[in-house]
């Protein structure tokens, strides 16, 4: 299926969390090549406008943005700019996510407490600032990247985990919350993929065998670019043979 099969995103405005490396920074480049006008979200600024350098050299628009998204005042200052300067927000990715690992006997609470405010107080935190637009216009598409850890089960996982199976039942109860409205609301949930969450993992799993960022960017964009009427609500993205 060629790009211009998946509809386009001309015109539109795309709000991307964890936009400076890995998943987000695939899924704003991808955005970005349908046309749209990517506002990238972090909070290494110098990785989103390596990422907006990236995008405009290949004659995309992007917006730097930097910001927590754990911090309620950072995310709605985010989605008010973004509306001030661009005028609508038609898609919002959160792939803004932390992941440690190790067994809960030795957890961190510090560690438990980051987990969850980045991965599911964020997700939820961008979703809120997001939707008052999103009536409105009585569109719009929610992406939150969940992960297959809410279908197999990963010792060492469970903050992680917790997190996941938190922003799962969240985006459940938006998609049916925002149906009268318009809004889709849909979970990618992806397999090991190889990005740089994998660098501080002791003994991860072949890289080679992980699934590419540029491969769950396209899933993301096949969400977005659906006809209206249609959701795909619920998508798994693994490796073709199977691992994590
Ligand atoms: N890699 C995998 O195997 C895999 C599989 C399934 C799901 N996922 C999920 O996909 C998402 C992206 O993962 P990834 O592998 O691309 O990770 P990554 O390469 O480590 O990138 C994570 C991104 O999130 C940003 N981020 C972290 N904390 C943030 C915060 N408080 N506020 C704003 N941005 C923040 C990071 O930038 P800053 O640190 O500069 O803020 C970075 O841009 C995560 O939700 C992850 O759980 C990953």
């Amino acid at each position: 299926m060629s790009s211009s099969e998946l509809g386009g995103l001309a015109g539109q405005v795309v709000v991307v969390t964890g936009a400076g490396r890995g998943i987000g920074r695939a899924v704003a480049q991808a955005f970005a090549r349908e046309g749209a006008v990517v506002a990238l979200c972090a909070r290494s600024a110098h990785e989103l406008t390596a990422v907006q350098r990236e995008i405009e050299a290949a004659g995309g628009r992007a917006v730097v943005r930097p910001t927590d998204v754990s911090d309620e005042a950072a995310v709605a200052a985010l989605v008010s700019e973004t509306l001030r300067t661009s005028g609508r927000i038609d898609c919002l990715v959160t792939a803004a996510g932390v992941a440690a690992f190790g067994p809960v006997a030795e957890a961190k609470t510090s560690e438990w407490d980051e987990t969850v405010a980045v991965n599911l107080r964020g997700v939820f935190l961008c979703c809120r600032a997001v939707l008052p637009a999103m009536m409105a216009a009585r569109r719009g598409t929610i992406i939150n990247i969940g992960s297959i850890v809410t279908s197999r089960t990963l010792p060492g996982s469970a903050a992680y985990t917790a997190s996941k199976y938190g922003l799962l039942g969240l985006s459940r109860v938006l998609a049916e919350e925002m149906r009268p409205h318009g809004v889709r609301v849909g979970v990618l949930s992806a397999g090991a993929t190889d990005t740089p969450l994998w660098d501080a993992v002791p003994n991860p799993p072949s890289r080679a065998r992980m699934v590419r960022p540029e491969q769950v960017a396209r899933a993301a964009l096949l969400m977005a670019t659906l006809e209206p009427g249609a959701t795909l609500e619920e998508v798994t993205l693994l490796p073709q043979d199977g691992i994590l």
